[in-house]
């Protein structure tokens, strides 16, 4: 399959199936965001949950913490992004269309004569680059002047450098600990696209180490090594999934050292999640501009010091995307193309379809009876409506790695058939033993 085929079939299985909308669509949508459907919201939550539970239930070492978006506009002058987060942008005088400067459908140099728009096709039109902030301003308060301007946070990492102290004191860690927070963060980018690769308003999951200087190093070490065991255990395919280190030219203005995990989409290797080394920069800039003192005291070591941060960095949007890339196949079956979505089963929207095989002779009342049961323990679905290979094939493109039915011999033998997705195998399970057993699956499946 071509890759932009891949895509435009997966763009168009989210909105058939439920997982992914335009935003307002029906006024025409908003460039560069998109709202998740039934089965898109609980993949997602479903990512979070596991990025949640290994950074932060799974660990002493970790605490959690949930930042306001808005934040003192000092935060941003303080973290570098007033000054720095910018892109070289040029505009068109003809069409009026705004294009990053190192866009490579521009030919030639931008305000020069020989420049020509990559969109009109007009020759020296475009400006001289220009630097754009990505943030979004706007205004807190009743007046709209410069003194309430504030700013949608474009990263999460800042609630939690600012909150340090108060997690470090209240939770009584010591250093090295980490502080894990998921959230909203906005960037008002110029070349968005993709799908939900780079969008204006997008998850992140971010976690910060506080270690003491001159360990940084053999931490940053273990986060990349944990980091990238936690998108293998995802199911991902790891021939798909490689490390890019940036070059001195590369690195943010907080960084040391830095890493990408990248994934081949079919747009080709991109960053999922960014493992930043970013020493004493954030800590050092807060300390500076809010003139409150930062350190920590090491009863251990008898010493005072700025500690120095290893972050991991990883968007849920674009972890939920690569999922649903990755697991993205069609088969032929019986002359019949199958679309299936070979989720891993933790992150699955939905963990078992119930099915009556018919709507008689009282498989529609056992079947109720069990979906109510299982439901308070797993992710179900009950479905009566069509033949039952529709209904398997429905439940195929939502990812649903087991299918239940009650059929004949439920009523003379009470048990049920269970239809594997991935194998589309089925065996006879006895209806007491249905949730335990799925229960059972799920356990043993590698990376759960
Ligand atoms: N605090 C560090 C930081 O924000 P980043 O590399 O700019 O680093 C980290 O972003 C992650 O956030 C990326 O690896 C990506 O997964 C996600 N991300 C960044 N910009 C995004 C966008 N416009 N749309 C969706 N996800 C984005």
């Amino acid at each position: 399959m071509a890759d932009t085929a891949l895509m435009d079939k997966l763009v168009s299985l989210c909105k058939s199936r439920g997982f992914v909308f335009q935003s307002s669509e029906i006024y025409g949508g908003l460039g560069s965001v998109w709202d998740y459907g039934p089965l898109g919201v609980a993949l997602k939550r479903n990512v979070k949950d596991r990025w949640w539970s290994s950074m932060v239930n799974a660990r002493d070492d970790i605490e959690g913490l949930d930042a306001a978006i808005l934040m003192h506009p000092r935060v941003w002058e303080a973290s570098g992004h007033v000054a720095g987060f910018t892109d070289p942008l040029v505009d068109c005088r003809q069409c009026k269309n705004r294009f990053r400067a190192d866009d490579p459908r521009i030919k030639g140099t931008p305000g020069q004569p020989d420049a020509q728009c990559p969109v009109c096709g007009t020759r020296g039109s475009l400006t001289e680059p220009r630097m754009f902030n990505l943030m979004f301003k706007t205004f807190m308060g009743p007046v709209e002047d410069s003194a309430s301007v504030v700013y949608l946070r474009p990263e999460t990492a800042q609630g939690i450098y600012v909150n340090y102290l108060n997690v470090l004191q209240s939770s009584r860690q010591k250093i090295p600990f980490g502080i894990a927070q998921i959230g909203k963060a906005f960037r008002n980018e110029i070349t968005p696209g993709n799908f939900i690769f780079r969008t204006r308003e997008f998850e992140q999951m971010e976690m910060q180490f506080f270690v003491q200087p001159g360990t940084d190093g053999e931490w940053f070490e273990r986060w990349r090594e944990w980091r990238m065991e936690w998108h293998r255990s995802l199911g991902l395919d790891p021939a798909k999934l490689q490390w890019h280190q940036h070059a001195g030219s590369e690195l943010a203005h907080y960084a040391k050292a830095a890493f990408d995990i990248q994934y081949q989409f079919p747009f080709g290797w991109q960053e999922i999640e960014g493992i930043h080394n970013r020493g004493d920069f954030d800590l050092g800039r807060h300390q500076e501009f809010s003139g409150k003192k930062l350190e920590y005291f090491d009863q251990a070591e008898n010493q005072r010091y700025l500690p120095y941060i290893v972050e991991t960095s990883a968007g849920a949007d674009r972890v939920t995307l690569t999922l649903l890339v990755d697991a993205y196949r069609e088969e032929q079956v019986e002359g019949e193309t199958r679309v299936v979505l070979g989720l891993h089963p933790s992150v699955a929207p939905i963990t078992a379809g119930v099915f009556p095989l018919v709507k008689k002779d009282g498989m529609p009342e056992l079947a109720t009876t069990l979906y109510h049961e299982l439901r308070r323990g797993l992710a179900c679905f009950y479905d009566d409506s069509g033949a039952i290979g529709r209904r398997y094939r429905r439940m195929d493109e939502a990812g649903t790695p087991f299918g239940i039915t009650v059929d004949g011999e439920t009523l003379a033998a009470r048990t049920v058939t269970v239809r594997h997705r991935d194998s589309m195998q089925q065996e006879r399970v006895e209806l007491d033993r249905v949730e335990g057993y799925i229960k059972e699956k799920l356990r043993a499946t590698p990376g759960s």
